[in-house]
C-alpha cells in the first residue's frame, strides 16, 4: 500500500494534494530514483478519489521531472532527482551537529560546556529594547532605505573610537566594514584574498568552522603548531607566499595563550618578507581576567593587519555583528565584496549598537558581566582540581569564555565523548579543531559563559563519573602528549 495522506476538508484541491505527497516523499528520499509509482487505477482506488484526478498530479510530476514514464510500464521516480543524493546524516560532521544543537530548546538536563556562548540572560534586554524604539522613531527616512555596504557612517565612527580607547586599534572610519559576525568577515576574507591556488599560515589547532571557511574556494593550510604562548612564529614557513597569516593572538582558540610581543613583530616582519597580509582575529578578548589588557597587533603596523572584531562574545551571537578594519589599500576591496553578497548589515540594529556603545552601556555591559565570567571560571577550575586532583591541567584561562582542561592518558573518541554525553554533559575535544591529528588528544574545551556555577559543580561531576570508566592511555613519552608540555 502506498500511503499518502489526504484532507477532503482542505481548501487545497486533492490533484494539488496528491502532487504535493508524492513530490515530498521523493525529496525526502522515501522514493528513490527507479523506484515505480503505483499505477493511476489503483492509487486511484486506494484514496478514493477518480483516476482523472491522480493522472493529473501525476502530470504536474512529470512535466517537472519529478518522474518519468515507461511505455507499458508504469511511472517511476526519475534519475538525478535533486535530493537522491540527500546528505547522509552519518556523515555529519560533529561542528555540524554542535550547529544544529546551537538552535535546539535548552534540553535542561543535558550541561553543556560550549565554547564562546555568553550568558545569555544577562543581554540587557530594557537597554537594547529602549534604543531600538528610539532608532525607530528618531531615525532618518533614508535609514529605511538601503545602505552602504561599510556600514552606517554612525556606527564606524562610533566604533573606531571604541577600538582606540579599548583594543589599541589605530583607524579611521572609513577602513571598517561592518560584517554580519566575524564569521562574515572571515569570508569575506577568503572571498578577496584566496585563490584555489593560496595558501593560508594557521595556527594549529583553529576552529574547524575557520579551516572550512578558508579551504572552501580551494586554497590550502600550512598549520603552524602553537604552545602556551599561541603560535609559534619561528616555525613560519619562509618563501611560502602565502596568501595571509591567520592569528588568534589575544586569546589563541582554542588552547588560549596570548602572543608575547616579541612573535608579534616576528610574525609582523614574516608577513612583511612574504608580501602577505595578517589577519588578526579578536573574538573575546575583552574578558581578560588576569594582567592588563593586551592590545591588538594592528595597532603595530595598521598597513599589514586585517583586524576582525564582533560583538557576539561581549553582547550576543544573535545580534550577528562584527567588523573588519582593513589596511586602507584594501578597503574598497571589500566593500565591493560585502555589497555583492548582501549589500550591507541591517542598518536599524547598527544604529542601535551606535547608541548603545556611544551611551556608555557596552562597556559597563562588559565590565558587568566579566565578574560573572570570572567567577564562573574560578568555579569551572577549583571543581574540576576537586574533582581530579593531581589529574588535570588547565590551559589558557587568563582571557575569554572558555579553557582548555587537559587530562594526561586520556583519549577523547567519540566514543569517550559519547559517554560523556550520556552521563549528562557535553564537552567538546580539542582534537576537533587540528590540522595535524592526534597531538591534543587528551583535552576538551570547556565554556563556561552561559553555564552556572550549580551547573558547573554538577557538570564536572559527571564528567569525573564519566571519566572513572572511560579507558585510560599509556602516558606516551615521545612527545606526542602535548599536555606534558603545557604543563
Ligand atoms: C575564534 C573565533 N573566531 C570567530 C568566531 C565567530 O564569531 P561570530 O559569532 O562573530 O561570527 C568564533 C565563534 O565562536 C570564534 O571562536
Amino acid at each position: 500500500m502506498f500511503w499518502l495522506a489526504i484532507d477532503r476538508s482542505a481548501a487545497m484541491p486533492l490533484v494539488r494534494q496528491i502532487y504535493l505527497g508524492v513530490r515530498s516523499k521523493i525529496l525526502q528520499g522515501e522514493l528513490r530514483s527507479g523506484d515505480r509509482l503505483p499505477s493511476t487505477r489503483n492509487l486511484a482506488r486506494e484514496l478514493h478519489v477518480s483516476r482523472n484526478v491522480v493522472i493529473e498530479a501525476y502530470d504536474y510530476l512529470l512535466s517537472e521531472g519529478y518522474i518519468e514514464s515507461r511505455r507499458g510500464s508504469g511511472n517511476y521516480v526519475a534519475e538525478g532527482v535533486y535530493l537522491e543524493q540527500k546528505t547522509d546524516m552519518a556523515r555529519v560532521s560533529p561542528q555540524y551537529e554542535d550547529r544544529e544543537q546551537a538552535t535546539e530548546q535548552p534540553s535542561g538536563a543535558l550541561i553543556d560546556f560550549r565554547s564562546g556562548i555568553p550568558a545569555l540572560e544577562l543581554f540587557p534586554r530594557k537597554t537594547w529594547g529602549r534604543l531600538s524604539q528610539q532608532v525607530c522613531k528618531e531615525a532618518s527616512a533614508e535609514a529605511f532605505g538601503y545602505g552602504k555596504p561599510a556600514g552606517s557612517p554612525e556606527l564606524r565612527t562610533i566604533l573606531c573610537k571604541y577600538l582606540q580607547r579599548s583594543r589599541g586599534v589605530c583607524c579611521d572610519p572609513r577602513q571598517i566594514v561592518i560584517t554580519s559576525g566575524a564569521t562574515q568577515a572571515l569570508s569575506l576574507i577568503a572571498k578577496v584574498l584566496l585563490t584555489d591556488k593560496s595558501t593560508v599560515v594557521i595556527e594549529d589547532p583553529i576552529t574547524h568552522d575557520i579551516q572550512t571557511i578558508f579551504t572552501a574556494g580551494g586554497a590550502s593550510l600550512y598549520p603552524v603548531p602553537i604552545d602556551e604562548n599561541g603560535m609559534k612564529t619561528e616555525l613560519l614557513p619562509p618563501g611560502k607566499r602565502p596568501g595571509f597569516v591567520f592569528v588568534t593572538p589575544s586569546h589563541q582558540f582554542p588552547l588560549g595563550g596570548t602572543l608575547p610581543i616579541q612573535r608579534r613583530l616576528q610574525l609582523i616582519r614574516y608577513a612583511c618578507s612574504e608580501g602577505c597580509y595578517i589577519v588578526e582575529d579578536d573574538y573575546d578578548s575583552e574578558f581578560r581576567y588576569e594582567g592588563p589588557p593586551i592590545s591588538s597587533i594592528q595597532g603595530l603596523d595598521r598597513d599589514r593587519v586585517i583586524y576582525i572584531g564582533s560583538f557576539s562574545k561581549i553582547l550576543s551571537p544573535a545580534l550577528r555583528l562584527g567588523y573588519l578594519v582593513l589596511p586602507a589599500a584594501l578597503v574598497e576591496r571589500y566593500q565591493d565584496a560585502k555589497w555583492f553578497t548582501d549589500l550591507h548589515t541591517p542598518t536599524l540594529e547598527q544604529l542601535t549598537l551606535g547608541r548603545f556603545i556611544e551611551e556608555g552601556q557596552l562597556e559597563r555591559h562588559v565590565a558587568n558581566v566579566k565578574k560573572l565570567y570570572k567567577k564562573r571560571r574560578d568555579c569551572l577550575r577549583t571543581a574540576l582540581h576537586r574533582a581530579f586532583p593531581g589529574d588535570v591541567s588547565i590551559l589558557g584561562s587568563s582571557t575569554g569564555l572558555h579553557f582548555v582542561a587537559a587530562f594526561p592518558g586520556h583519549s577523547f573518541t567519540a566514543e569517550v565523548v559519547q559517554k560523556i554525553r550520556e552521563a549528562g554533559v557535553r564537552a567538546y575535544p580539542v582534537e576537533d579543531h587540528t590540522i595535524v591529528k592526534g597531538q591534543h588528544r587528551d583535552k576538551i574545551i570547556l565554556g563556561f559563559g552561559n553555564v552556572t556555577e550549580g551547573d558547573i559543580e554538577e557538570g564536572v561531576h559527571r564528567l569525573r563519573r564519566a571519566l572513572a570508566n572511560a579507558p585510560k592511555l599509556p602516558l606516551l613519552d615521545d612527545g606526542n602528549d602535548s599536555s606534558l608540555k603545557f604543563l
